[in-house]
């Protein structure tokens, strides 16, 4: 796994230059990074001679994953209650060392199922994951873009271009030697790319569809535009041979899709969609939703699927669909039963029909009047999607956007970030548009998060131990805020930011019912409490902790002339800059004479004593030393996600980013059921194979943004 450790030895320190601002800039290597790739060794985790723990019956094969290895069947059932790897994706990547029907006859010829016969199977007949591909040289590779000098101050700068540095570990291609192709010699699970791309790190060691958007959006801060268009490219080959783009580079994600090419009336064809009677004005709208078939668990996780689902009871149900999400309170029916009624099947979601409603607008404008035809067609398109959004997901006096249920036939009274996005496509309500104290309520969350909670935005107010669950918050979604705030026209935003009544907190600020959540009810925020660790006071002006003098902790300094708009910006960028640095300095980042590297005292109590630094794909938005929690999979370090948004902030907002102040880690508070601070190098915290975690569904999000990742590509 690459890990920020490998990243920084590539960094050398260079002397003062001269530069326009008084930063001392940090010189990086373009050298081809020598990554090994530490692969995988099989262990027993039993005694060698005991059998493997009996059977549940085997799964359905699945028509859209027809490997008889890596897709599900006996084969991988075996290996995947042997429980060889932490992690369940390893076995599925490495690449056969015979021919497919040689592995399933020696597969056949274990007489004996112990332990110790299937790691000597997986050893003989298996070879090492992630060696078909190679790491690369970045062409062209300029230490100093021109979006530096947006940023001012000292600290913030160079951490902006130790972060551009990191693209030079990410750049991938396809080693065409190792791969199996069509000899029939082996078997692979890899989809090899003609062109070279950026992987997000960590386990995710190929290309990825959804985090590509926001790398994307990183590498055109960095002037990479040939990596940009190879991106893209790959994208456009996988539409060609596959009809769509897999969520990832690997056959066993190619079920998980939606069809996203320019314009073949295909942009919607693989999206199930859903007629949907509004019962508020009895107008039909066709919608999209998430709704994949699939009955098996996902070859990438395997143990952790199979667990679940022959564990939990009743068995479950709807599980086949995915979004991105997985999991979160916002899609169970309901919250206490959490991933007993995953109900993603019957949800209309804001997020994917805001995406899609923003796809047919640019597409539009792509055609223009070179072909009005089409042209209007896509306009007409985005037309009925606005005004389904506004009618199904609108709430005009709880001001904010709420899925809708098919199953209750209603908006869903659960409030998550994904409020957000339809501002970000463009889709602004005429009750926010015309009130400038409307505008506010509607943002007035982030209001109370910047000033109740040390971190950023969190992906739901519902602690529940699901990953896009609070306190998780990802930096996906602070870009998707801040450009909802960037949306709403400036005579609306001018305004200072309201204050709350006496003896109240910014909780009031909030129309009531928009959180669904009584104040008392929120997530606590741990503070140091003498001797003990408590919750901040819930209600009254001292919950808002991280009130300042006209602005919040580690929010920046207040502008002259900032409207309450332009200051949730400059807050919550600013958040972003904290979260990212603080717990990449908390795992052993330093960028000589500016960023002190940690004494080994502290670096102690996030285990990092021997590491460099770890840029986490999710943090903890109690505690900005702190990377994400839960999920199925170990925090990953890496990362695309986060470098791409880091360097978008940096280049939008960096004239008014300030030097985060990181608390102390021997004194920052853990609270129970909150971020800890105990990521290690490899990252820690998860909870993989918890089997609390997991259902039959699909993996990670396949959302329709190669069309809105071709508008990024138009500004090269
Ligand atoms: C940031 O820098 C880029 C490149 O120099 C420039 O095009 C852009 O306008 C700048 N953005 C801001 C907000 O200053
Ligand atoms: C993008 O890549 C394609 C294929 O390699 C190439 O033909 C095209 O010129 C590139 N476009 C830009 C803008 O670099
Ligand atoms: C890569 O190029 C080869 C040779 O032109 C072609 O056969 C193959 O389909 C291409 N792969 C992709 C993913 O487009
Ligand atoms: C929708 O139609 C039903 C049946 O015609 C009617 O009872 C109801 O009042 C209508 N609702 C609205 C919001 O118009
Ligand atoms: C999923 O299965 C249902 C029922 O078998 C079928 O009607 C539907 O077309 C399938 N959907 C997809 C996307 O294959
Ligand atoms: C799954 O749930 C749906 C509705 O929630 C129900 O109609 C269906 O019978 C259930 N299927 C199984 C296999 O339990
Ligand atoms: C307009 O676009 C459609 C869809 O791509 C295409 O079928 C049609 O030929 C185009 N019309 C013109 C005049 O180019
Ligand atoms: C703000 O400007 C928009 C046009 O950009 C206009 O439609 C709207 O009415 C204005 N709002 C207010 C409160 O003046
Ligand atoms: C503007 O919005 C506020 C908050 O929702 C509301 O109280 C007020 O009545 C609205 N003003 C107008 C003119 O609609
Ligand atoms: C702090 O709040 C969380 C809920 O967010 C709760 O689980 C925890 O028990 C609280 N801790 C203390 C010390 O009260
Ligand atoms: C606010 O300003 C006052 C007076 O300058 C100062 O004493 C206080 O510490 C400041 N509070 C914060 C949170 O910065
Ligand atoms: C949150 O911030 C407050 C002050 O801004 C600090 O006292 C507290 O220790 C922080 N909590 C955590 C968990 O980092």
């Amino acid at each position: 796994m690459l890990t920020a450790a490998a990243t920084l030895t590539a960094l050398l320190f260079h002397g003062a230059a001269a530069q326009s601002s008084a930063t001392a800039p940090v010189a990086l290597s373009t050298e081809v990074p020598s990554i090994t790739e530490s692969t995988a060794i099989a262990s027993a985790t039993a005694a060698s001679s005991s059998q493997l723990p009996s059977q549940a019956p085997i799964p359905p094969k699945q028509a859209w994953c027809p490997s008889e290895i890596f897709c599900a069947g006996p084969l991988l059932q075996t290996i995947g209650v042997a429980n060889l790897f932490p992690d369940d994706k390893t076995f599925v990547d490495k690449p056969t060392s015979k021919s497919s029907q040689a592995i399933l006859a020696d597969f056949q010829n274990i007489s004996q199922p112990t332990y110790g016969a299937i790691v000597k199977f997986v050893d003989s007949d298996f070879t090492g994951e992630g060696l078909e591909l190679e790491a690369i040289p970045l062409p062209n590779f300029n230490p100093n873009p021109p979006f530096l000098n947006n940023v001012t101050a000292t600290l913030p700068k160079a951490f902006a271009q130790t972060v551009h540095g990191f693209w030079t570990q990410l750049i991938r291609s396809t080693n065409s030697s190792t791969l199996c192709g069509s000899s029939g010699k082996c078997e692979s699970t890899l989809i090899p790319l003609n062109h070279t791309f950026v992987v997000p790190g960590g386990r995710f060691r190929e290309q990825y569809y959804w985090d590509s958007f926001w790398i994307v959006e990183g590498l055109i801060q960095s002037q990479l535009f040939s990596v940009a268009n190879d991106t893209l490219q790959n994208f456009m080959d996988e539409l060609e041979i596959f009809g769509f783009i897999p969520n990832g580079g690997r056959i066993y994600y190619a079920g998980e899709y939606i069809d996203a090419s320019g314009d073949k009336g295909i942009l919607t064809r693989a999206l199930p969609l859903a007629e949907v009677t509004s019962p508020f004005t009895n107008k039909t709208f066709t919608m999209f939703r998430y709704a994949v078939n699939n009955t098996a668990p996902r070859p990438e996780s395997y143990l952790a699927d199979y667990t679940t689902v022959n564990s939990v009871s009743p068995a479950l149900n709807d599980t086949v669909a995915e979004s991105g999400w997985d999991y979160t309170t916002r899609f169970f029916l309901s919250p206490n039963d959490g991933l007993n009624s995953v109900n993603v099947r019957n949800t209309i979601g804001i997020d994917l029909n805001s995406i899609l409603y923003k796809n047919h607008v640019l597409m539009a404008s792509f055609y223009g009047t070179a072909n009005t035809t089409s042209a209007s067609r896509h306009t007409a398109a985005a037309e009925s999607l606005k005004a389904a959004i506004l009618d199904l997901f609108w709430d005009s006096s709880k001001l904010a956007f709420y899925d809708f249920s098919l199953t209750t036939n209603s908006r869903n009274n659960f409030f998550s970030v994904a409020t957000f996005y339809p501002y970000w496509s463009g889709i602004i309500p005429d009750e926010v548009a015309q009130n400038s104290t409307a505008a506010f309520s509607a943002f007035s969350s982030v209001n109370l998060v910047l000033n109740r909670y040390n971190g950023t935005f969190p992906t739901t107010f519902i602690t529940s131990g699901q990953q896009w669950d609070a306190p998780n918050a990802w930096p996906p979604h602070q870009y998707i805020v801040l450009n909802a705030l960037r949306a709403l026209p400036s005579n609306i935003t001018s305004g200072a930011i309201p204050t709350p009544p006496s003896n109240q907190s910014t909780f009031a600020l909030i129309p009531s019912g928009q959180l669904g959540l009584a104040e008392k009810a929120l997530p606590g925020q741990p503070v140091q409490g003498g001797a003990t660790i408590i919750n901040a006071t819930t209600s009254g002006p001292g919950a808002d902790i991280n009130k300042g003098n006209n602005t919040v902790a580690n929010g920046g300094t207040a502008q002259a002339g900032e409207g309450w708009g332009q200051a949730l910006q400059r807050q919550l960028a600013n958040r972003v800059f904290t979260s990212i640095l603080c717990s990449w300095q908390a795992t052993g980042g330093s960028i000589p004479n500016i960023l002190p590297r940690l004494p080994d005292a502290e670096l102690n109590v996030t285990l990092s004593t021997t590491n460099n630094g770890n840029m986490f794909e999710k943090f903890s938005n109690l505690d900005v030393n702190s990377a994400g929690q839960g999920g199925e999979y170990t925090v990953q370090a890496g990362f695309g996600w986060t470098n791409g948004v880091l360097l978008w902030v940096a280049s939008n907002y960096g004239s008014v980013i300030d030097s985060p102040i990181c608390p102390d880690l021997l004194i920052t508070p853990t609270g129970s059921g909150s971020g800890t601070s105990s990521s290690n190098g490899s990252g820690s915290g998860g909870t993989t194979k918890s089997g609390a975690n997991a259902t039959y569904s699909t993996s990670k999000s396949f959302l329709a943004f190669t069309v809105i990742l071709a508008t990024l590509l138009t500004r090269l």
